[in-house]
């Protein structure tokens, strides 16, 4: 998938999110257009995109950005929700159905109004924003981890689903990430700065996510956590992301 010339859109753009960090760093590699789509495009300075309103669980405009951006080729589905602290046995039952609901099936419902987009556009690719929670069970970040495992199996399905159109299909894995978002969950459950190490730049992610896809990767692993996590799947030892969520406890 080569960026430059590409026409791209990206979701859950915010101030400086991740979502963010892709438009710049696909705009600076020269795609030809990139809509910067948020809940709330008021939170959206992404000077040369286009900003469209979206909530991906909202089947009509999910429908109707397909129309407005039918000259995609890239489509990153960048957006998704977490709740910390929500337990599966007592955590409020529609909480835990919104995390499916955006993280799932928002991301399946743009995958199936987009895939033919793409098709006609030549294939061209979706990157799924996953995270090392897929591969871990984390305490306090359980929900949001079952989410990120479902999305993982889903993608590596939707690969082979729409391999014969010539759509690349990638999942964007890591750890940590000093986004606004994280900074404050890292900052409130261990101490301010306390966890800076362990986080690496959302620009930098998004460099090695577009290198991923410019080389034709299926699974990118943007980080050492990442690394780790998928490792410690076929091993006995815990990876370095569940041992942080046992020193570190996310009240519920
Ligand atoms: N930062 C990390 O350390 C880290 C680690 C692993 C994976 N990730 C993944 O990386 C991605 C970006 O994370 P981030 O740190 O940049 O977090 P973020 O700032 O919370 O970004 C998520 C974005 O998704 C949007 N969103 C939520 N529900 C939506 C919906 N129904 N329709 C459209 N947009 C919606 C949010 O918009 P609102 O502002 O309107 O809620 C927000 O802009 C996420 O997929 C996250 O799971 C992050």
């Amino acid at each position: 998938m080569k960026i430059e010339g590409s026409t791209a859109l990206v979701t859950g753009v915010g101030a400086g999110n991740l979502g963010h960090h892709f438009v710049q760093h696909l705009l600076e590699r020269g795609a030809k257009r990139v809509y910067a789509t948020a809940r709330r495009p008021e939170n959206v300075d992404a000077p040369g995109a286009e900003v469209l309103q979206l909530d991906m669980t909202d089947q009509r405009a999910v429908a109707e950005a397909a129309v407005r951006a039918h000259d995609v080729d890239l489509l990153i589905n960048n957006a998704s929700v977490n709740v910390p602290g929500l337990t599966f046995t007592d955590g409020d039952p529609d909480l835990i159905r919104r995390q499916f609901d955006t993280n799932v099936y928002g991301t399946l419902a743009m995958v199936r109004a987009f895939a033919p987009t793409l098709a006609a556009n030549g294939g061209g690719a979706i990157l799924n924003v996953l995270s090392a929670a897929a591969w871990s069970t984390v305490d306090g970040l359980a929900v949001y981890a079952a989410s990120k495992a479902a999305l993982w199996s889903m993608t590596n399905s939707l690969r082979g689903e729409l391999a014969g159109q010539g759509t690349l299909v990638s999942s964007l894995v890591f750890g940590m990430a000093s986004t606004p978002v994280m900074t404050a969950l890292a900052d409130s459950i261990a101490g301010p700065g306390a966890l800076a190490e362990l986080m690496t730049d959302p620009g930098v992610i998004v460099a090695r996510a577009l290198d991923g896809l410019e080389a034709g990767h299926t699974e990118i692993l943007a980080d050492q956590l990442a690394v780790d996590a998928k490792a410690a799947l076929s091993g006995d030892e815990k990876s370095a992301y569940r041992a942080l969520s046992e020193e570190y406890s996310i009240p519920r």
